[in-house]
């Protein structure tokens, strides 16, 4: 029996966060992360069987903590959410075969969730009376796109990066300035303590339509970087941050805008590791308020990796009737759709 408000665990464990959310229609109960990210971080990036050994120690914690912390019993569950891909296989057969197992135990379907279409769902957890059609800014560590969410199972995607994603670069900008994984963190605190003082390549500006292109910023980077110190320049790291955030983020808010105005939407939404950063939020929030478009952020905890956008999209499939069968396997790469 379909239930209108049911009662979902969302289960994420695709890259470093082993993750377990619980939510009641579309109010969270309980959002709880355990992250091997400290440990990542001494290899400069996340190591797979690592990964998958610490998502093996954490996903019963995690899955604990999250039904305590909601006051839910598992045998008030009404379906299983877990991310089947995209992600590190080792990874996700972990989250993926506990939630099997643990749907298979107490008798209730399985829903596999596409990670991307998670971080698209978890603008639904802010604001309850969220309806599409809305604009939404994807950008993540592997994607960027501006995508027109026509119904909550329907996109159509207007445009999205030719080469790196917007998370990667801020990711090798990071390894360029020695700063550690994941960069887009780092990279934001160093830029608060600079300005905007070095010119940048002027990206897709008014030109690609609704697509974008990081290779050409990066590579500007890497190249100031090493013509300063051949030169034996003295340059602000601080600076270049600053400069590098302002054009790899001011790009994506005037496409995203821009699309809300061609399609004629009133509201904007965003997803993926990259909303969490300040700047981007606060230039968002800015560009939607002079063009009168409503804008839905998600926290800038369920910006990042989380289950609660797992969960989130896991009730827009439970509601389409999309279940998934037990033999469901993980895959490394998925599209969108
Ligand atoms: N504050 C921030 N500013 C810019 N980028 C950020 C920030 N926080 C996280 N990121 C970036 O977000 C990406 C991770 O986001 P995530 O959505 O989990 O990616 P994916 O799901 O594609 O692996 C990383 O590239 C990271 O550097
Ligand atoms: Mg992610």
């Amino acid at each position: 029996m379909i239930k209108n408000n049911p009662v979902i665990l969302g289960i994420e464990s695709s890259c470093d966060e082993t993750a377990a959310a619980v939510i009641r229609g579309r109010t969270l109960l309980s959002d709880e992360i355990i992250s091997s990210a400290a440990v990542q971080a001494k290899y400069g990036g996340v190591v797979p069987e690592i990964a998958s050994r610490a998502h093996t120690d954490a996903i019963g914690n995690a899955v604990k903590r999250a039904l305590d912390s909601a006051g839910v019993r598992k045998e008030e569950l009404d379906a299983v959410a877990v991310t089947y891909g995209a992600g590190l296989l080792g990874a996700l057969l972990v989250g993926l075969t506990y939630a099997k197992g643990l749907a298979y135990s107490l008798d209730l379907p399985l829903i596999g969730v596409n990670h991307i279409r998670g971080h698209l769902a978890a603008a639904y957890l802010e604001d309850e009376t969220l309806r599409p059609p809305f604009i939404t800014l994807l950008a993540s560590g592997g994607h960027t796109a501006v995508i027109y969410t026509k119904t909550e199972t329907q996109f159509e995607i207007l445009g999205g990066t030719l080469d790196d994603a917007a998370g990667e670069a801020f990711d090798k900008v990071a390894r360029i300035l020695g700063l550690p994984y994941p960069g887009g963190p780092h990279v934001e605190a160093l830029a608060s303590a600079g300005s905007n003082a070095i010119a940048m390549p002027k990206m897709l500006k008014g030109q690609g339509g609704f697509d974008f292109s990081y290779s050409g910023l990066k590579t500007y980077v890497i190249n100031y970087v090493h013509t300063m110190s051949q030169k034996g320049c003295t340059w602000s790291k601080a600076d270049l941050a600053c400069s590098f955030q302002h054009a790899a983020l001011d790009i994506l808010v005037e496409k995203t805008v821009e699309g809300a105005l061609v399609k004629h939407c009133k509201t904007v939404t965003a997803g993926g590791g990259v909303i969490a950063n300040g700047y981007l939020r606060a230039a968002l929030t800015s560009a939607c308020r002079e063009k009168g478009l409503n804008l839905v952020l998600p926290a800038r905890s369920r910006c990042t990796d989380n289950a609660a956008m797992i969960a989130a999209e896991g009730l827009i499939q439970y509601r389409a009737g999309n279940f998934s069968p037990l033999t469901l396997n993980a895959a490394a790469s998925i599209p969108l759709r």
